[in-house]
């Protein structure tokens, strides 16, 4: 395993230690050991980014501290909207529900270097508004209706709307592309990974989600396992932190199948297949704040409850250069969990494009699945001594934050693990902190026969 990037230094000032009673009022856990974290708690965090000079802003203190933590939460939540209209956007440029048209596979073809909407960008908005407004029975063209019209957006508004999110989100696309070449043009080679762990820091929180990161994440706990630091039977609570919903990933933005999540499925199967825990045993807990990640995860456990089935759709784009280790991750995936079914048959459009499977996930193991909302910056989860997780994943989120609020996600995430436990992520994250968490090393796994896609897969482990 490779070194991380390491944060600003670690220097506790005495003004901070005299102020950090005060932060212990405001702890006051809920009937799921839920509460904001404590001045006392982020001390460490906030002393070493007062020292550090790195760019994050006003950082509170000890007089401001229980305004800030609550007011951070909001400000988070607030970013859930956003996140919406983004995948929403995705759906307008990607999907084939509601339009016979080209899907709009690249940024040039939805905007004009201006940024303005392109001809066929427009087409695809004016559909899907059309299709909004014919009452639509889609899962994805429902959940999009009833987002604006609760927001007062609807006739002829719509349109407008969707046509001003899309030239936002593209014009942010545009910004990320371009922020990331000027990153690997800088002479420091950490810059690029610096940049890359911090890029959607300003955006929208957005749910989407997809099969192979769960492969990165499976292939480094068995190396893990190879190595010695993690033994069998050792896993018996996971944490899924943000599982998302697969609406319309950029890389995939298939929307022919009912909404589902994936991440919680996976990594009960990966503990499983590896014999880290038994799958009839292992408790796995989805937290999130997004409202319809965590409706659709209750609503699939109450269904399985009474007697309904779990279903997963596996699309790939088989013009991509998957290579083979991805291809057989994708082939197995389920033969742990559940069974296969056959697949929804996908549009014609993709005929010749696209390879499907479709598993169904055991009753009991979809039954036995709780969602709890929760947000990881600003708040955790008490847990009984000895019944905290042994695993927990948070990928393709803590993107979304500057570090210091990752550090205190950080903080939050080691405050719910056993002593021992293992924290993967999949990007660098600052080494606050690092009185609670040690950096155990990085993973770079790629799922195509070049390296243009995959994941750096970042584990840390809980002291003693
Ligand atoms: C882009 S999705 C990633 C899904 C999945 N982990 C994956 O890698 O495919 C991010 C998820 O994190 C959730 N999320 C974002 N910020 C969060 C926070 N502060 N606390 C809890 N969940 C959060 C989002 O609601 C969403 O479910």
């Amino acid at each position: 395993m490779a070194t991380s990037f390491r944060g600003p230094k670690k220097k506790v000032t005495y003004y901070l230690l005299c102020f950090s009673v005060i932060g212990v009022l405001v702890a006051a856990a809920d009937e799921y050991g839920r509460r904001f974290l404590t001045f006392e708690e982020a001390r460490e965090i906030v002393s070493a980014f007062a020292s550090s000079g790195a760019p994050i802003g006003e950082l509170p203190d000890a007089g401001s501290w229980s305004h800030w933590i609550e007011a951070c939460d909001r400000d988070i939540r607030e970013r859930v909207n956003r996140g919406y209209e983004d995948s929403i956007s995705n759906l307008i440029l990607y999907g084939t529900t509601f339009t016979t048209r080209p899907r709009l596979e690249s940024t040039n073809e939805a905007v004009t270097g201006e940024g303005v909407l392109t001809a066929a960008g427009r087409e695809r908005v004016g559909d899907f508004a059309a299709a909004l407004a014919r009452n639509p029975k889609g899962e994805r063209l429902r959940f999009a209706a009833s987002f604006f019209s609760g927001r007062g957006i609807t006739g002829a508004k719509v349109q407008p709307v969707l046509e001003a999110n899309l030239t936002r989100f593209m014009a942010e696309q545009r910004q990320y592309q371009s922020t990331l070449e000027t990153a690997g043009k800088a002479s420091d080679p950490g810059q690029l990974l610096f940049t890359r762990s911090t890029l959607y820091q300003e955006r929208g929180l957005s749910v989407d989600t997809s099969l192979f990161p769960n492969y990165a994440l499976e292939d480094t706990l068995r190396a893990m396992l190879r190595k010695g630091a993690l033994t069998a039977g050792g896993i018996r609570s996971v944490a899924i932190v943000g599982p998302g919903l697969d609406f319309a990933d950029k890389r995939g933005g298939y929307d022919y199948y009912p909404l589902q999540t994936i991440q919680p499925f996976a990594m009960l199967e990966a503990v499983a297949r590896l014999g880290l825990g038994a799958a009839d045993q292992v408790e796995v807990t989805a937290f999130d704040l997004n409202p319809a990640v965590l409706s659709h995860i209750r609503e699939a456990a109450e269904g399985a409850r009474a007697g309904h089935v779990y279903t997963i759709q596996l699309p790939r784009d088989s013009q991509v250069a998957w290579n083979p280790e991805a291809v057989a991750y994708w082939k197995n995936f389920g033969a742990v969990i559940g069974h296969d079914v056959p697949p929804i048959a996908a549009p014609a459009l993709f005929k010749g494009n696209l390879e499907a499977r479709a598993i169904t996930v055991k009753a009991e193991y979809v039954a036995r699945l709780r969602a709890v909302d929760l947000d990881i910056v600003s708040q955790t989860s008490d847990q009984e001594p000895g019944k905290g997780f042994d695993l927990v994943v948070a990928t393709n989120i803590l993107v979304y934050y500057d570090l210091f609020h990752q550090a205190l996600a950080k903080a939050a995430i080691a405050r719910m693990m056993n002593p021992g436990g293992v924290l993967l992520v999949n990007h660098a994250l600052p080494s606050q902190p690092a009185s609670l968490l040690e950096y155990l090393g990085k993973r770079s796994v790629s799922y195509t026969a070049g390296a243009g896609y995959g994941d750096d897969v970042v584990v840390y482990r809980r002291r003693k």
